[in-house]
């Protein structure tokens, strides 16, 4: 298993999603931050010009996958994200070494494969 941690630009997160939702992935975390990415602000100064590092908002999407969706969750991230211009994030993989379903105390693979058909989970937890 690995979590493919995902830094994206805010503007795009709906577009991820919906990639990420075509290739049913289906669990993951989103947490809004600030990064860098090497680009250099100009900033004025008593003495002159001066350039200091940059933040700027991006989102940070975290998502366990078992070894058979990884590329495809990659791929997904990668093209809805992308518009070309510099900033447009990265994707971080590292190896996941356990996960436990709390409800049912499944672990590993059996807790982050998505379930095969999401819509009769969805239908039976409203009723
Ligand atoms: N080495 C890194 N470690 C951790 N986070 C990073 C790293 N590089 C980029 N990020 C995160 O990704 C965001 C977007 O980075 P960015 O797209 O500018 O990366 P880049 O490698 O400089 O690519 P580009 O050349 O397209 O700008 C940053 O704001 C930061 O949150
Ligand atoms: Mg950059």
């Amino acid at each position: 298993m690995k979590l493919i941690t995902a830094i994206i630009r805010p503007e795009k997160l709906n577009e991820v999603l919906s990639a990420l939702y075509e290739v049913e992935v289906r669990g993951l975390t989103l947490t809004r931050c600030l990064g860098h990415g090497g680009e250099m602000e100009a900033v004025e100064t008593y003495r002159g010009s001066t350039v200091k590092m940059g933040l700027v908002e991006k989102v940070k999407l975290e998502i366990g996958v078992s070894d058979a969706f990884l590329d495809a969750a990659i791929y997904a991230c990668m093209h809805s994200a992308r518009t070309g211009e510099v900033g447009d994030g990265k994707i971080f993989v590292t190896d996941l070494e356990k996960v436990v379903r709390i409800r049912t105390g499944e672990q590993d693979e059996s807790a982050v494969t998505p379930l095969a058909d999401l819509s009769v989970e969805v239908q039976g937890s409203a009723a």
